[in-house]
């Protein structure tokens, strides 16, 4: 009984995966409605990472910042740049900012931000760079999303590589 059951989920992932393939497309690059700038909200406004992405600590996901996020600062202009004024405008109709994602996953692999955050340790400059010094948002991911990176660092620390740990 427990073997049909794992090999029904075996197939499950090879079909998974098969789709993933038709599905990719990193090589695109990737540009935001809004030039963002991280280096200015975490140097000079002083906020920490989890402040925007707030599930990072203790979700699955870590999220974008919803526009609530913004208002507390931008319902009225700070500075005079161009791309504030867009901020404003979009706190004072309260219209979400369509962020577009740049690290994504296939559908048949598992990640949680809580596991390597919370109770891995692990810094979020490991995964994304050097994020706190950009200036503009990032066209591609800083730290590409390769199944190699995941494994190494599992060997390094003695976490499991077997397959169904990622695939679901
Ligand atoms: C004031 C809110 C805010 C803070 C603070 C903030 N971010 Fe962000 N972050 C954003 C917004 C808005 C975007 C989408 C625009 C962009 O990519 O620049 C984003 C995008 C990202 C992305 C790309 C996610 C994806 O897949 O699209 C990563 C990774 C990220 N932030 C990491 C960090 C880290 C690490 C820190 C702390 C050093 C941080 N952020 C602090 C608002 C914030
Ligand atoms: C061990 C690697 C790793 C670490 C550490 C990590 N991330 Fe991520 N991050 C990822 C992966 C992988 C994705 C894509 C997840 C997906 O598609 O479900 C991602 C996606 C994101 C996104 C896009 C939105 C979302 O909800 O998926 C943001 C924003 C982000 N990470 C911020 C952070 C911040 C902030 C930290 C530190 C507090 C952090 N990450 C730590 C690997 C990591
Ligand atoms: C704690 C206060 C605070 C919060 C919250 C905040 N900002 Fe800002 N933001 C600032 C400050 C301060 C500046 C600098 C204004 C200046 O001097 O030009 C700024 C500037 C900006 C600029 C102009 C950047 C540039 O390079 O000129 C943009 C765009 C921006 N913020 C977007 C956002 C977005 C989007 C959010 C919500 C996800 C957000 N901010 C949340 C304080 C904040
Ligand atoms: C820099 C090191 C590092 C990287 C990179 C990394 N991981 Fe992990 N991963 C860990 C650590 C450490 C744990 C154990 C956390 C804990 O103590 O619960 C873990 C745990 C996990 C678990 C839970 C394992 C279990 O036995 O329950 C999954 C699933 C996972 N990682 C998936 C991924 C995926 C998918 C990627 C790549 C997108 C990835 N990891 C990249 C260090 C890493
Ligand atoms: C630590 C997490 C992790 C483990 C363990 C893992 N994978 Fe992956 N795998 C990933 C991630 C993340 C991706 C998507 C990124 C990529 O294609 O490199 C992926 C992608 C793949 C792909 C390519 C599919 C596509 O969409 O391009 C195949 C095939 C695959 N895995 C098979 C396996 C097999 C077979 C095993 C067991 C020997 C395994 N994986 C173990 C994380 C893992």
């Amino acid at each position: 009984m427990k073997q049909t059951g794992f090999f029904g989920r075996k197939e499950l992932l090879f079909a998974a995966i098969i789709l993933g393939l038709y599905g990719c497309n990193s090589t695109e690059k990737i540009t935001q409605p809004i030039a963002y700038n991280h280096s200015i909200h975490v140097s000079e406004a002083g906020l920490y990472c989890t402040d925007c992405h707030v599930g990072a600590e203790t979700k699955i996901q870590a999220t974008l910042p919803s526009i609530k996020r913004c208002q507390t600062c931008h319902s009225e202009m700070q500075g005079e740049s161009k791309e504030e004024a867009k901020v404003v405008e979009a706190v004072t109709n309260k219209e979400e900012i369509p962020w577009n994602r740049i690290y994504t996953l296939p559908e048949h692999v598992f990640f949680s931000h809580r596991r390597h955050v919370t109770s891995g340790k692990i810094p979020c400059s490991d995964c994304h760079g050097d994020v706190e010094k950009l200036t503009k948002p990032a066209d591609h991911q800083l730290v590409p999303i390769q199944m190699k990176r995941c494994m190494n660092c599992h060997d390094q620390k003695s976490i499991s590589n077997d397959c169904l740990t990622c695939h679901v």
